[in-house]
């Protein structure tokens, strides 16, 4: 299980913060439920949940990034490219596996969903942090970026 830690912190409890907290809960909800058994239609149900997440979210972070000028957009925006393909592999790899194969399958998810995000929260994501702050220096409606239109990747 994914225990949130505030040195995850982005935005002090913002919008990317609930994001990734949200992610999270997702991802270890499908651990908990691999853990006892998980069938193939929810375990499904998951993880499509997971993708529509993830891409809402990549899409915010991206506005985000763009507001602040931050300096690492390109590198950032390919490596949520890559991380939208892993997981259309996970996905894609477990629609092939036999039914008898599931439950070893789902247990090997569970970790590697677990590395996907929060290699890329504690490695990239954080590196953000120091611009956000500039940021909301200057920025009085930074609570409105909620509510900004949000273009999947
Ligand atoms: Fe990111
Ligand atoms: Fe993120």
């Amino acid at each position: 299980m994914i225990e949130w830690r505030d040195k995850m912190s982005i935005d002090d409890g913002g919008v990317i913060d609930q994001d990734h907290r949200h992610l999270i809960d997702i991802i270890n909800r499908f651990e908990a439920l691999a853990a006892d058994g998980l069938e193939r239609g929810e375990a499904t149900e998951i993880l499509h949940a997971l993708k529509f997440y993830t891409e809402t979210h990549f899409g915010r972070e991206e506005q985000l990034q763009n507001m602040i000028n931050y300096p690492d957009v390109g590198d950032h925006h390919e490596e949520h490219r890559e991380l939208m393909k892993s997981l259309d592999d996970v996905i894609h790899h477990m629609d092939e596996t036999a039914d008898d194969a599931l439950d070893r399958v789902h247990g090997e998810m569970a970790h590697l969903l677990h590395d996907w995000l929060i290699g890329h929260i504690l490695h990239s994501d954080l590196k953000m942090r120091v611009y956000v702050d500039l940021m909301k220096k200057h920025a009085d409606n930074f609570g409105a970026l909620k509510d900004l239109e949000v273009v999947p990747a």
